[in-house]
């Protein structure tokens, strides 16, 4: 398993290598990836987040019902957005106990590699769509925080130097 890497830490926040060759080394990451996601009880997990600067995304699509349906996208790419969009109370392993509103478009187009090194492009709707939308946005440093009104962040800021602080700690 590994550690998960809270707000506030600079791996969080930095370049993300392309994946062009699905190796073992990648594959054992994979592997460990979803064990951690299921272990912490998330939905998502981004390499970034466990400390590996690499592009790879890991999703549970059966949203915590089984284990039997994970997705693994590498290099995923947002490549188109609905201008309709939807606000819901977002998480992150990254924020402990962190639970804000991110308004996120409602359907997107999606490229990838999968785990099989297909190149795929595929729709994907409402919470699914939030899902990757936030995973993708890990991969490119953006966290949601930064999606959110100045606001709405200034409201969580005594939140967010705990977790900072926690940070520091791991
Ligand atoms: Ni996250």
């Amino acid at each position: 398993m590994y550690k998960i890497v809270y707000y506030g830490d600079k791996r969080l926040t930095t370049e993300n290598e392309k994946i062009k060759h699905i190796d073992d080394t990648v594959r054992k990451q994979v592997k460990k990836m979803i064990r951690t996601m299921f272990n912490k009880k998330g939905i998502g997990l981004a390499a970034p987040q466990v400390g590996i600067n690499k592009r790879i995304v890991v999703i549970d699509t059966s949203f915590g019902e089984d284990k039997e349906h994970i997705l693994v996208l590498f290099n995923p790419e947002v490549v188109t957005k609905s201008t309709e969009t939807n606000v819901m109370e977002e998480g992150c392993l990254s924020f402990p106990e962190l639970y804000i509103p991110v308004e996120r478009a409602q359907s997107i187009t999606v490229r990838a590699l999968t785990l099989d090194g297909k190149d795929v492009e595929f729709e994907a709707h409402d919470f699914f769509a939030r899902v990757i939308q936030h995973e993708t946005d890990h991969i490119n440093g953006v966290l949601m925080v930064d999606r959110v009104s100045p606001d709405k962040r200034l409201e969580v800021s005594g939140e967010l130097a705990e977790i900072k602080k926690m940070a520091e700690i791991v």
